[in-house]
């Protein structure tokens, strides 16, 4: 019953932003390097502040609209995706004249005249909290038929971000303090001439109507597997999914990425990508165990640097991660006291622990380099698993009511679906029906505090 109340306190307090994440976001910054006769050279840097969410191949796109009648000279480490109409140029044409260009990363290997520092990546920009040198996607444009001053020059609109698919929504472009660099012998800094920065934000929401993986459990202590809901993803793709070991497979193609990534789903009754599976394995003294494991659905698609985020609230106490790396993540370090006094509300109205409001009960996993960080495409290697080893905390731990189960789950920055509350498996002998009581009084409060509240 507690996930049916989280479920509706993300639907009323989360609706734009991830809970596991709160602060994470992707910044887009211009710092103006010199001004030319008729425009400057900026310097493009996007940064992707996120602790969990990558930009996958087959990468970033930016786009924005230019406020006057500005034009793209030359870029360094990127290139729009289509030149438009620069037939009022003669001589010296503009690599782009559209009013609302479109940038793409360029591939590794480009020449290096075309190179610029923390470019050229194919578009793939990795999450800060896993990877945070390589966080950084970078390029440099010179702007002509613009101002030539910071008086003059007007700032860039409307930028839209797709990740690669959609999800970020960003904001206005903001003057900033002036970023200062160290020149390379670090004994000198200098200036930009003027810096902007565009913060952007992920919403699953706006990415896609289903979610895109789903989460199913198993116990030693009861043999029911619970699986994923049916059509945890979305029904609507059945008549395209293959069978396993079917004949269609071994035609050539099969398995070669889209340029648009449609996936190739392998035949499930839940139609997911991605399916994550936790089995309570062990149930030591002071420790006990649990087995994570991720299967890959999709024929064309493998994913490398995936990530899992888990909340539960033994994460607090992992002692050991087999073969996955493990990262805390604190996510409610914005927690507005209003929230908090919430919490206590509910947790004290429910009997079973309502365990939100600890700031470290989460967690990402993500695959070790070189080793399980490729989770192979749909088939025989389609998957990745680890073991975690847990502290017991003799005052929360117990098996009863499906405690030892995860709260919430995120595949790759998207949330995953978990199966209904009434259908994980049950310790021999305990009745969830005292449960379902407790819930239905700590929902009867809640609602009754938020008719106080508006
Ligand atoms: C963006 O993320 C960074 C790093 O987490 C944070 O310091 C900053 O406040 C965020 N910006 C916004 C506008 O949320
Ligand atoms: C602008 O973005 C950069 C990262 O690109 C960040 O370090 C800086 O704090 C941001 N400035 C403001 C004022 O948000
Ligand atoms: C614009 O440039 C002048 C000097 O050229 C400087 O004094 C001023 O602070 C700058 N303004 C901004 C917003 O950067
Ligand atoms: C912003 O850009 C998007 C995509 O380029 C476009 O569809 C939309 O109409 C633009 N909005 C405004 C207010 O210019
Ligand atoms: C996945 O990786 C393997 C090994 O690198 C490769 O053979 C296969 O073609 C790739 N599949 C896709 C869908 O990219
Ligand atoms: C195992 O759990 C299921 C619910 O998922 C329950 O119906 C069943 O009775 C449990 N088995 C035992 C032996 O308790």
């Amino acid at each position: 019953m507690r996930f049916v109340i989280s479920a509706l306190f993300l639907f009323v307090v989360a609706a734009a932003y991830d809970p596991l994440d709160p602060n994470g976001n992707l910044t887009i910054k211009w710092d103006i390097v010199s001004w030319t006769p008729d425009g400057y050279v900026a310097v493009v840097t996007m940064n992707n502040f996120q602790m969990y969410r990558h930009i996958m191949s087959p990468g970033w796109t930016l786009g924005w609209t230019w406020a006057k009648k500005e034009v793209i000279w030359s870029m360094n480490g990127a290139q729009t995706t289509e030149q438009g109409d620069c037939s009022q140029f003669k001589g010296n044409v503009p690599h782009c004249c559209k009013k609302i260009p479109t940038v793409v990363d360029l591939l590794p290997g480009v020449p290096y005249n075309q190179q610029y520092s923390n470019c050229c990546k194919g578009g793939v920009l990795p999450a800060w909290g896993i990877d945070p040198q390589s966080a950084v996607s970078a390029f440099q444009i010179s702007v002509g038929m613009a101002g030539t001053s910071n008086k003059t020059v007007k700032l860039p609109k409307n930028f839209t971000l797709l990740g690669p698919g959609p999800g970020y929504t960003c904001g206005p472009a903001k003057v900033v303090p002036s970023t200062t660099f160290l020149t390379q012998d670090r004994r000198r800094k200098t200036q930009a001439l003027m810096t902007w920065n565009v913060t952007c934000t992920y919403s699953q929401f706006l990415a896609r109507k289903n979610p895109s993986c789903c989460v199913s459990f198993s116990s030693f202590y009861n043999e029911t597997i619970t699986p994923c809901p049916t059509c945890a993803c979305g029904c609507q793709n059945k008549n395209s999914c293959v069978k396993s070991g079917s004949k269609v497979l071994k035609r050539a193609g099969v398995n070669t990425p889209r340029k648009d990534n449609t996936p190739l789903l392998q035949c499930t009754h839940h139609m997911c990508p991605v399916r994550v599976h936790w089995h309570v394995k062990v149930n030591y003294k002071e420790y006990w165990r649990v087995k994570v494991s991720i299967i890959n659905f999709n024929y064309r698609m493998n994913y490398t640097l995936w990530s899992l985020a888990v909340q539960h609230p033994n994460l607090n106490d992992v002692t050991q991660v087999f073969s996955f790396d493990y990262k805390p993540l604190v996510p409610y370090e914005s927690i507005s006291e209003y929230m908090i006094f919430f919490f206590t509300f509910l947790s004290m109205l429910s009997d079973n622990n309502l365990a939100y409001a600890h700031a470290d009960d989460t967690g990402m996993f993500y695959g070790m380099k070189f080793y399980n960080d490729l989770l192979m495409e749909a088939g025989p290697f389609g998957n990745v698993q680890s073991e975690v080893l847990l502290r017991k905390d003799k005052d929360t731990f117990t098996l009863k009511q499906g405690w030892a189960f995860p709260r919430k789950v995120y595949f790759n920055g998207d949330e995953c679906m978990l199966p209904p509350p009434d259908t994980y498996p049950f310790l021999p002998n305990s009745a969830p029906h005292q449960q379902l009581f407790s819930g239905l009084a700590a929902i009867a409060a809640m609602v009754f505090l938020l008719v106080t509240v508006w």
